[in-house]
């Protein structure tokens, strides 16, 4: 019998799914647009937006901050600089409209944040100080609270749902390229959400835990990137048709071993070294074999992935663990003052901002380092190449082929979108920002928040130009079957329940942990997880996309037993979705262009001459899915 949740039908404008960075970011903007418009906007989120999200723990820094107006004390940047160092990092292969445009933008969401109280670092002159050359530092435990109180302010409590989970969007019954509305259901409440909307923006993040996490047993949920991130964004995007890029790039985080501090405090501010276990520096000692990846190895600073790569060879010959030179770095910077009490003065100071930096954002590494008795400032800590994880406003870059600027996009892209409005992938009245936007990465917090506010704009502009006349229809019969779909799985458990004494294992059924070990299982396996060293080849990922049919399969056999579950259940459809478009993003990929985030054996160098976007695309209508080869064309020398 189908699960009888009470349905509630909201209808809007323009609805923003997710409410981490980017979702606030449209929140803030579409409120301003919204009101002349007469324009009605809605955000949900399956959280609480104060702590939902990647930054819910809190951030340490602001990794992107072009300090234009001066206010950075060092590297006052253009829009063309952060192209060529967002686009280096990613192996030269990014959008330049799409990063330009976050670029041009960025400083002012910046001053935002430290108008609605994020306290910044500031030296004696009232500047930012800086982490590195693109990155300002924060006291920023309460980030997301302060950036989620100026997205409630302005768009006002009665628009938003708080643990209201998204599973699917709704294709218009006239127009199957085109979006009309999302379903969701209450992660606490018997309550079935269907939304009606003529513009969505789909911003819930990236995705973790579709490849197998080196923790596991007691630590498993231990992850750098957030677990609740689980791709539902790429998903959803995808089950409509969209068109996605850079799906084979995955980002591996060197991080604190364990814990998964993040390291770049420690390169940057605290300029330490990293080093093998006997003490040579690899990023000197390796040069040579990273030279095979011209032009890229000579550009400053030096791709993330190949210092990955340079990791990973030490690692391989055995000359592991990695170490952190965390004393050192702490001693060259307290000697570098002269007077001795002022010394020992800076000497305490470094030490309290090395804690500081951890429990402002990964409390749990700060919580290690006092298990393991490590004290900082006098020995070094280990670190090591996580698992993959998808992330395109960071180090990674998958996400949809979106439409760029007007000013800026080349005319070769335009004509992949059926109308051209900044951020709207390649379905009518679907936008997508922050991790869902591909093939412009290194937009972090404060690029994710001003991409959402692009995308809000120009979702506005849409729903008041293109639909003016236009209703999303949804019928009851329509709605009756999403709920039925949505409850499946509790359907399912009801019934099996009883077959066996164990819930947990059942002929009829499988749960959703079960489920997302198997999927992990596959992806470490045969799509170059960390237990094989990063390395697949098409033959191996063939091999998993035929995996990935057994489970596609099963998870129509999804039970659960809880909302919570049913969450979970969800969330694993979602995973698994990404894992087969990763699949076909590498396979698609003749190249290894990204040595340190994957090896493709079969192909292990970089193809220069050949580059190009590689995108995919799942045909709804079909179930096929295809590749489709986009120029790069740059913008900036
Ligand atoms: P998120 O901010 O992650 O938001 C996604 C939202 O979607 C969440 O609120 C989530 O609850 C919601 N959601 C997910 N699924 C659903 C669903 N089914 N239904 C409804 N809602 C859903 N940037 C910096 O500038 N400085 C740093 O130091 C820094 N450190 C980082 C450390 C870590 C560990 C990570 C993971 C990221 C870090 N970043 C940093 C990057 C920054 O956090 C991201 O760039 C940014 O959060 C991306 O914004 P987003 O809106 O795309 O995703
Ligand atoms: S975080 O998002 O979890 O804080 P991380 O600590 O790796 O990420 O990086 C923070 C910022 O420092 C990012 O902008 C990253 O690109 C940069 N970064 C980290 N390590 C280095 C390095 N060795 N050289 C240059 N930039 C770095």
């Amino acid at each position: 019998m189908a699960y009888e949740a009470e349905i509630k039908i909201v209808e809007t404008d323009v609805l923003i799914l997710g409410g981490g960075m980017s979702g606030c970011g449209a929140a803030v903007e579409a409120a301003y647009w919204a009101k002349p418009l007469g324009l009605k906007v809605t955000l949900v989120d399956k959280a609480a937006l104060d702590r939902a999200g990647a930054v819910a723990m809190g951030l340490s820094a602001i990794n992107t901050y072009l300090g234009m107006s001066g206010r950075g004390t060092y590297g006052q940047w253009t829009p063309a600089d952060f192209v060529r160092y967002a686009r280096t990092d990613l192996m030269g292969l990014l959008r330049d409209d799409l990063i330009f445009d976050v670029g041009r933008h960025v400083d002012g969401t910046v001053h935002l944040f430290e108008e609605w109280g994020l306290p910044m670092w500031k030296d004696e002159n009232g500047k930012y100080i800086r982490e590195g050359p693109w990155q300002i530092m924060i006291n920023g435990e309460s980030y997301k609270v302060i950036v989620a109180e100026a997205a409630k302010n302005a768009l006002g409590l009665e628009n938003i749902y708080e643990r209201v989970c998204i599973s699917h969007l709704i294709p218009d019954p006239n127009d199957a390229n085109r979006v009309c509305g999302a379903v969701g259901f209450s992660v606490r409440e018997d309550k079935f959400y269907v939304f009606k909307a003529k513009a969505i923006i789909c911003a819930m993040g990236g995705a973790v835990h579709v490849f197998r996490p080196r923790s596991q047993g007691e630590g498993l949920g231990r992850s750098w990137y957030a677990p609740w991130n689980a791709g539902t964004t790429y998903a959803l995007m995808m089950q409509m048709g969209a068109e996605m890029t850079q799906m084979d790039v995955r980002f591996i985080p060197a991080r604190y071993k364990d814990a998964y501090g993040p390291v770049g405090a420690w390169f940057l501010l605290f300029k330490s070294k990293a080093t093998n276990a006997f003490g040579e520096e690899y990023m000197v000692t390796r040069k040579e074999e990273l030279s095979k990846f011209e032009p890229y190895a000579s550009m400053k600073p030096l791709p993330t992935c190949l210092r990955n790569h340079a990791m990973m060879i030490e690692i391989k010959e055995g000359k592991a663990p990695i170490l952190m030179r965390t004393p050192e770095a702490i001693a060259a910077l307290a000697e570098s003052v002269p007077d001795e009490k002022e010394r020992a003065k800076k000497f305490k100071e470094l030490e309290a901002e090395a804690w500081e930096d951890f429990l402002d954002m990964t409390i749990s590494q700060a919580i290690l380092w006092a298990a393991e008795n490590i004290e900082p400032e006098k020995e070094p800590s280990e670190i090591m190449p996580s698992e993959p994880v998808f992330i395109g406003s960071h180090s990674g870059s998958a996400g949809a082929w979106v439409c760029g600027p007007s000013d800026l996009m080349p005319a070769e892209y335009k004509d992949a979108f059926p109308a051209q409005y900044n951020r709207m992938t390649t379905v009518l009245g679907l936008f997508t920002c922050g991790d869902g936007a591909g093939a412009s990465s290194h937009k972090f917090s404060s690029g994710s928040f001003t991409e959402g506010r692009i995308a809000a704009k120009a979702a506005c502009r849409f729903a008041s130009e293109v639909c003016a006349d236009y209703k999303p229809e949804i019928s009851e019969d329509q709605v009756m079957k999403y709920r039925e779909e949505v409850y499946k799985p509790f359907a399912i458990f009801e019934q099996f329940k009883g077959a066996t004494t164990d819930p947990d294992i059942n002929p009829n059924y499988i749960r959703p942990h079960m489920f997302m070990f198997r999927l992990q299982k596959i992806m470490d396996e045969y799509a170059g997880g960390w237990a094989n060293g990063y390395v697949t080849s098409d033959k191996m990922l063939e091999r998993g996309l035929l995996k990935i049919q057994f489970l596609k399969e099963d998870s129509e056999k999804l039970a659960a037993e809880t909302l919570h579950e049913l969450q979970r259940a969800w969330e694993n459809v979602h995973r698994m979705w990404m894992a087969e478009a990763h699949l076909r993003g590498l396979l698609a990929k003749k190249e290894t262009r990204y040595p340190g985030y994957y090896y493709k054996a079969d192909y292990p160098d970089l193809d220069e001459a050949n580059k190009k976007f590689t995108n995919v695309r799942f045909n709804p209508q079909s179930g096929e899915w295809e590749v489709i080869e986009r120029p790069f064309i740059a913008l900036v020398d």
